[in-house]
């Protein structure tokens, strides 16, 4: 991983300076006082390429491509949607309900993960795994700590366990049928640029492709299905033995699965 700093805001306070230090030992980088310089000056002082700026109730990663935050995205939209009556493409493709026990291999901004414990609920679970430090920290702290939204979607928000992670290792070390679905949403090997929410994310994101093995493992860890999510048209279903699934006859993005092992 690149060499990442961690400071606050120019005006912070004692209380924030220490959550800002004590994260740092947590992650293994170096805290840096602010001193009123730029974000450019801090990077070239210290030899840096990412700053994980810690304010009062946020956390945020600063890199070459802007700022990172934590928002729910387009969870809002689709629970709404979901209370509705409508369905959700991935809910859909994971054949998930109450008390549903997921394992979310790519958590990334946590979307997919919060619209998964939606549904689960208080009766299910969901485990998210992200192998960045740095996503892993501030999608934890703000899925624990964001406040503005209906209660139903904060309560999915804070079920949701986050563990910093590579999957492939994650996976290794879980029982055979432990997880009701197993979910992987790598970064596209062609990236959709225009229509994705995801773009400050990948300066930071793993976007290694998924191995045979990986999925192999994951098979042995679902009870009933493996999901991805790639782009309409990749050729990565059929390398990996996915079906690709019908629905969204217009999307840009697909879903596959595995099922009956
Ligand atoms: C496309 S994003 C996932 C977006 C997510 N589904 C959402 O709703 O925001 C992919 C994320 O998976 C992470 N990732 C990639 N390979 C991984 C691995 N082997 N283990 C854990 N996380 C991984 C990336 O760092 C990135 O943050």
């Amino acid at each position: 991983m690149a060499k990442f700093i961690v400071t606050t805001a120019r005006k912070s306070d004692l209380t924030t300076e220490n959550f800002a230090e004590e994260i740092s030992k947590k992650l293994g980088g170096q805290f840096v006082r602010r001193e009123d310089l730029s974000f450019d000056a801090l990077k070239k002082i210290h030899g840096a390429e990412d700053i994980l700026l810690v304010k009062k109730n946020s956390l945020s990663v600063v890199t070459s491509d802007g700022e990172l935050f934590f928002h729910p995205n387009t969870a809002h939209l689709r629970i709404k949607n979901l209370r509705g009556g409508e369905g959700d493409r991935l809910i859909d493709a994971l054949k998930i309900s109450e008390g549903a026990k997921v394992l979310d291999c790519t958590l990334g901004l946590g979307s997919d993960a919060i619209t998964e414990s939606f549904v689960a609920g208080a009766a299910g679970k969901v485990v998210a795994l992200e192998i960045n430090p740095l996503i892993a920290e501030i999608v934890r702290h703000g899925l624990k700590n964001f406040s503005e939204d209906s209660p139903h979607i904060l309560e999915a928000m804070r079920r949701v366990e986050v563990i910093n992670a590579d999957c492939a290792e994650f996976l290794k070390n879980c029982a055979d049928n432990s997880f009701d679905a197993v979910y992987f949403d790598p970064m596209f090997r062609r990236p959709i640029q225009k229509s994705s929410g995801l773009n400050p994310i990948r300066p930071l994101a793993d976007n290694r492709p998924l191995t045979e093995e990986i999925v192999r493992e994951a098979c042995r860890v679902a009870k009933f299905r493996v999901v991805m999510k790639e782009h309409s048209g990749s050729p990565e279903f059929a390398r990996l033995g996915f079906k690709i699934l019908d629905g969204g006859k217009y999307s840009s993005v697909a879903f596959g699965a595995i099922d009956n092992f």
